[in-house]
C-alpha cells in the first residue's frame, strides 16, 4: 500500500464488481436505439473509470472528454464551474450523452454540465458516477447511475487526486492527515 494512505476505503475487487454492475445496467438501458451512445468523461478524474467502464459496456460507444475548472490544491469546492475544454460536434440531436464522472460532491459540476449539454441540443443527457457523497450536496442533483455512496471523507486513487497525486492507485483510499499539512 502507498505510504501516504491511511486506509483503503474501496478495494480493487469491489471496484471491478461495481464497474461490471454499472456497465451491465447501462448496456441494457441503452440497447436497441437508433441514436449514438457517447460516453463523455470529465477530465482528469474520470479517465480510469472511463477506461474500465467502456471495456465492459457491450454496445457500440463513442467517447469524448470535457474539462472543467478544478479544486486546485484545496480539498474544498470553489463553487463555480468553468469549461476549460468543450466538445464540438454537429450531430448532438442524434446522440445520447452519458456523462462519466469520478465523484459527485456538491453536485455543481454535473448539474451545470447536464443543463449545458441539454441546451447544446443532445438527444438525451444522463450521468454515471463511480462515487457519490450525497451528504455534501449544495444543489439538488441526483445521478442516474451510482457506483458506490461514500461518507464525507476526502479520497484519492482510481483517478481521484490530491494536488495531482495518487490518481494511478488501483484502489480508493483515505490520505493520512499529515499529507495535507505538508
Ligand atoms: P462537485 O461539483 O462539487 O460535485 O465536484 C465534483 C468534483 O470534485 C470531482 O470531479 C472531483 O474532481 C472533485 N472531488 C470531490 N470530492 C473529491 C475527493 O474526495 N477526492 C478528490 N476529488 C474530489
Ligand atoms: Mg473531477
Amino acid at each position: 500500500m502507498n505510504n501516504d494512505i491511511e486506509k483503503i476505503l474501496i478495494s480493487e475487487q469491489t471496484i471491478n464488481d461495481t464497474v461490471k454492475r454499472l456497465a451491465k445496467q447501462i448496456s441494457e438501458d441503452y440497447a436497441g436505439r437508433d441514436t449514438k451512445l457517447l460516453l463523455l468523461g470529465i477530465l482528469k478524474g474520470s479517465v480510469v473509470f472511463m477506461g474500465d467502464l467502456m471495456k465492459n459496456i457491450t454496445l457500440p460507444v463513442e467517447i469524448d472528454f470535457m474539462k472543467v475548472s478544478s479544486y486546485g490544491r484545496s480539498t474544498k469546492s470553489s463553487g463555480s464551474v468553468n469549461i476549460v475544454l468543450d466538445i464540438h460536434r454537429n450531430d448532438l440531436a442524434n446522440v445520447d450523452v452519458l456523462i462519466v464522472e469520478d465523484i459527485i460532491d456538491s453536485g455543481r459540476t454535473l448539474s451545470y454540465l447536464c443543463e449545458y449539454l441539454t441546451l447544446k441540443g443532445a438527444h438525451s443527457v444522463k450521468t454515471v458516477t463511480m462515487l457519490d457523497k450525497p451528504s455534501r450536496r449544495e444543489v439538488d442533483f441526483t445521478p442516474d447511475y451510482v457506483g458506490l455512496q461514500i461518507p464525507d471523507v476526502f479520497v484519492v486513487g482510481y483517478g481521484l487526486d490530491y494536488a495531482e497525486g495518487y490518481r494511478a492507485l488501483p484502489y480508493v483510499g483515505v490520505l493520512k492527515p499529515e499529507v495535507y499539512e505538508k
